[in-house]
């Protein structure tokens, strides 16, 4: 099954990948990555982690805010294997500061414009496959219920452009599962993970990323048939967010 992980160089993505290349079945694994440098950087550690002899990993520059890299990554999967089983968009940003609108531009940009347009550019690869399968890693910041029940946070201003972003995404889901026939697509709720993404909050507070490349994984490989189209959390079965 060839895959591709965009924004996989570092943190949820790159274990997705080594979830993928753990995995008793075979992955050709394209990490996706802005960065040449760090692609190939995160290849060599993944082929040291990595179980499954008949898997490949390799990489591939793309910069979701970048429409042409996006294309340029679109058109060498074309010519090089003709079609696409899985797409991961998991690229998505922070952002320190939600007061101008440079700041929501910049979430906005890479997050839900990156991920529509990184979705729509692989759209025509994906259908050539026989079963394709495709994930956003989305929030549980992005659900309105959560938001709406959580306590007031004691250094929120106004509105939190990121949560707007993950509920955009989250709206992009519920669309293309109605509208894109042959298509499974689900939303990943990775949990508050140890990565880059946060800075110090979420390297100190935050899980083992494992467990979020799993939850990706288990979508992939069948073990969350019944939450297509929802956002996934970890418990089997139960584990949904609210819209
Ligand atoms: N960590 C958490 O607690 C948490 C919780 C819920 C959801 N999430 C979501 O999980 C996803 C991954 O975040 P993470 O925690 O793994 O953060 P991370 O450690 O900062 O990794 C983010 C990855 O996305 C890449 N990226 C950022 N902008 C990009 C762009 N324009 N084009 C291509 N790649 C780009 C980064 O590349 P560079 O290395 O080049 O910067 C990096 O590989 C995000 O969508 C985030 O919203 C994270």
């Amino acid at each position: 099954l060839l895959n591709i992980i965009v924004g996989a160089n570092q943190g949820i993505g790159y274990y997705i990948a080594q979830a993928l290349s753990q995995s008793k079945k075979p992955y050709q694994i394209i990490v996706g990555a802005r960065n040449p440098e760090r692609g190939n950087q995160a290849v060599t550690k993944l082929q040291a982690t990595k179980s499954n002899e008949n898997s490949t990993i390799t990489t591939i520059p793309i910069d979701v805010s970048s429409h042409d890299s996006i294309v340029a990554a679109a058109d060498t999967v074309s010519k090089t294997i003709g079609h696409l089983d899985i797409l991961v968009n998991n690229a998505g940003i922070w952002g320190d500061n939600n007061s101008t609108r440079e700041d929501w531009a910049r979430v906005f940009d890479t997050n839900v414009f990156g991920t529509v347009d990184t979705f729509h550019i692989f759209l025509p690869l994906l259908l050539k496959s026989s079963d394709p399968k495709h994930i956003i890693v989305s929030s549980s910041m992005g659900s309105i219920t959560m938001a709406e029940q959580a306590p007031r946070h004691p250094l929120a201003t106004t509105a939190s452009a990121y949560r707007a972003s993950k509920a955009a995404v989250n709206m992009v889901l519920a669309e293309i599962t109605k509208n894109v026939d042959g298509l499974r697509s689900w939303g990943v709720d990775p949990g508050l993970c140890a990565t880059e993404f946060g800075g110090d909050y979420t390297r100190n507070k935050g899980r083992d990323p494992r467990e979020a490349g799993d939850i990706a994984r288990q979508c992939i490989e069948g073990e969350r048939d019944d939450c297509v189209g929802k956002v996934v959390w970890e418990e089997n079965g139960t584990g949904v967010r609210p819209w």
